[in-house]
């Protein structure tokens, strides 16, 4: 067989030569060759198709994201939300590793890595937001009225820190508008799911997350109108009223630093009340209730923590997020721009160890049982393995996101695959709190 086809070539090659040189080699029939790039071309599409909707292709971190950031940071921010929302994005298309696999309250988690609030403030890019492979998304702050926010400009990076500071003041589109969305959205996915499954669609919301998704957590932020007083709660109520139905967990904002009567943060008599009321609220729903949980600020001296501890016990709540921003700024910030003068909270690398530090303390003074999810400077599976270590259950993201692009999900997910080493994410929580 193989001295025939040597036999063949050779006489295949005579006849070219034959033909004499400088004329050309007999090409293949135009009908044949126009396939053969019409495969190659299908191929290549396909291949360059699936390359560039994987969030962890190195094309959005090393080109996507930094032509993103050349643009100003609210148009940039403003932009990817919008392409989120129409589903031009790309996905995390990895199964997510056993080990990371967490469940709180109740609820699965296929892993632990969230997306913290002010992202997605108006719940349009929830679905979108999921396929980037975040364990849990958490939209919002919402609050009664809709509201514009403070003037602009109202968001800086500082580049040299990997760190951002906003005075966004809470713009949003307003509980009714966000219920309504939020509402549509979960009905529209259960009605599909049901004619998948065959289930109905009152069995089924009975059983899924309210994310919609068996393994995923929609978190809703709730905080209060501009013109609020300072001491009333009623904002917070109205909210989870209105939208707790439509929440795997509802958060209590009472730590925003752009917000003039967010004074439950400090204000440890308003705190109670608010979380009274808010507990009281939520245990009076008719069918669903979801966990209350609280957001608090990254400084908080030792006795506030104490003080906030014992009401989260005393008042039976679900949960903690450690931090929000600081309105401080942490010694030996690195700011060639002279960005850090910028009125507002500042997050990403700087604010990492107070929230570090936060979550440590609400894990001791909570005794591990109350979950904490902490947040706060959080890049890498080190970060994330650190909170872990010092109490989280869970940890969000949100400032290196819009550094490092949309394949931070899977790189927190993939490090930590690497750094648990065989153990469970759920083995190391509070590890190193309890040393
Ligand atoms: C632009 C921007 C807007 C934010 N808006 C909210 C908000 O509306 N409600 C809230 O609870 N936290 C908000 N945060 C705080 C984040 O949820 C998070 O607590 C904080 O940024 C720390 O995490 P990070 O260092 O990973 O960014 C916002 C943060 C940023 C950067």
């Amino acid at each position: 067989m193989f001295r025939i086809c040597v036999r063949t070539g050779a006489n295949q090659a005579r006849r070219v030569a034959a033909r004499g040189f400088g004329t050309r080699a007999a090409a293949p029939p135009s009908a044949l060759r126009n396939a053969a790039w019409a495969v190659a071309g299908a191929v290549g599409c396909g291949l360059g198709y699936l390359y560039v909707t994987d969030a962890s292709a190195g094309i959005h971190r090393y080109v996507a994201t930094p032509l993103l950031r050349l643009l100003d940071p609210e148009d940039a921010h403003n932009l990817a939300v919008a392409m989120l929302k129409h589903g031009v994005c790309p996905a995390d298309r990895k199964e997510d590793d056993g080990l990371l696999e967490v469940e709180l309250w109740g609820k699965r988690m296929s892993n632990p890595v969230g997306l913290a609030a002010g992202f997605d403030k108006n719940g349009e890019a929830i679905d979108s937001l999921f396929g980037l492979g975040f364990g849990a998304v958490e939209v919002g702050s919402i609050t009664p009225q809709a509201q514009a926010g403070n003037p602009k400009p109202r968001l800086f990076r500082i580049e040299d820190s990997s760190a951002v500071i906003n005075r966004m003041g809470l713009n949003n589109d307003g509980a009714q508008v966000c219920a309504d969305r939020i509402r549509s959205r979960f009905w529209r996915l259960l009605v599909s799911q049901s004619k998948q499954q065959g289930e109905t669609v009152a069995s089924l919301a009975r059983s899924v997350n309210r994310s919609a998704h068996a393994d995923r957590l929609l978190g809703i932020n709730l905080s209060k109108s501009k013109t609020s007083a300072s001491d009333s709660h009623a904002d917070y109520v109205d909210g989870l009223q209105r939208l707790g139905a439509y929440a795997d967990y509802v958060v209590v904002n009472v730590s925003c630093p752009n917000v003039k009567n967010i004074a439950a943060g400090a204000d440890v008599a308003v705190l109670e009340e608010t979380v009274a009321a808010v507990v009281r609220a939520r245990n009076n729903m008719p069918d669903y209730r979801p966990p209350v949980v609280l957001k608090i600020g990254p400084d908080n001296d030792a006795d506030q923590l104490r003080l906030i501890a014992q009401l989260a016990i005393d008042y039976r709540i679900d949960g903690i997020i450690a931090t929000n921003t600081t309105p401080s700024r942490p010694a030996g910030l690195v700011d060639s721009a002279g960005v850090a003068k910028e009125a507002g909270g500042l997050s990403g690398a700087p604010l990492r160890d107070a929230a570090l530090a936060t979550t440590r303390q609400m894990y001791l003074l909570t005794g591990g049982r109350i979950p904490i999810i902490g947040c706060g400077g959080i890049s890498t599976a080190e970060d994330a393995l650190a909170f872990a270590k010092a109490g989280a259950s869970m940890v969000q993201v949100y400032s290196s996101m819009t550094f490092d692009g949309p394949g931070k999900a899977r790189e927190i997910k993939d490090g930590l695959v690497g750094l648990l080493k065989g153990r469970k994410w759920t083995d190391v929580i509070g590890e190193d709190a309890r040393a």
